[in-house]
């Protein structure tokens, strides 16, 4: 294909960075989640805590956005979001969700499939908490994920509930956190002519088992 001067069927790139073998990623994906998201931070990777979230909505058609990792546990994965968004009620009719990170500036990619919970109200609080004022103000102002009649809507909700809660904004009861608890998390390392390492760990019978997937 090609518009306005680009051919995008010619843009490509040969990964020769690093590799990945079954020793490096340990017997342990979280952990190693963990130092690939600490290297990835040294790397001033763009967004490096933005993740791709597929849901699954009740009649079994996927959708996918861009959600922020906001904490990293032994348990799992946590995001916040309102939870009677569109994801919200999808993983209400259907817990099992899918989530990608590209570190592109690494040639790294992590896939992590579990099944979203939703976090203790403390620890929504307290998340919320430290939040901006003015995130705190929109998590009331923006109804999300519904259709709304113009911009003007959303500024007058912000402002109705800046002038009513001032600085003292609490958590509106339906904005909060998720927690991935992963049955599946796989490393990839992107390799010269498209022969990648690819390391896969599946939580089996109480512990995690690790494969090595072709490319
Ligand atoms: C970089 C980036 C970060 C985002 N972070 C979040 C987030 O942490 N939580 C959230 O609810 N939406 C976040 N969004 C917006 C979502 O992609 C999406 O538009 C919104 O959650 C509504 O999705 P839904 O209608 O499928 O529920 C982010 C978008 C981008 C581009």
């Amino acid at each position: 294909m090609s518009s306005q001067g680009s051919n995008i069927a010619h843009i490509r790139k040969d990964y020769r960075m690093a590799e990945l073998d079954e020793a490096t990623a340990g017997d342990d994906p979280l952990v190693f989640f963990g130092r690939w998201f600490s290297e990835a931070e040294k790397a001033r990777v763009l967004e490096v805590n933005a993740m791709t979230l597929a849901t699954v909505d009740a009649e079994h058609k996927p959708h996918a956005r861009i959600v922020l990792l906001k904490g990293l546990d032994d348990k799992g994965f946590v995001f916040y979001t309102n939870y009677q968004s569109a994801k919200g009620h999808n993983l209400d009719a259907n817990p099992f969700v899918s989530s990608v990170f590209f570190w592109g500036e690494l040639e790294r990619q992590v896939r992590i499939e579990g099944i979203a919970e939703k976090v203790e109200t403390t620890e929504s609080d307290q998340y919320f908490s430290s939040r901006p004022e003015g995130s705190r103000i929109g998590a009331w102002a923006s109804p999300q994920s519904r259709i709304i009649s113009s911009r003007e809507v959303l500024e007058e909700n912000y402002q109705m509930y800046t002038d009513k809660f001032g600085a003292q904004v609490p958590r509106p009861p339906h904005w909060g956190g998720y927690r991935i608890i992963p049955h599946r998390i796989e490393f990839w390392q992107g390799r010269s002519s498209r022969m990648h390492d690819r390391i896969l760990f599946v939580y089996e019978e109480g512990r995690w088992r690790k494969f090595r997937l072709a490319p």
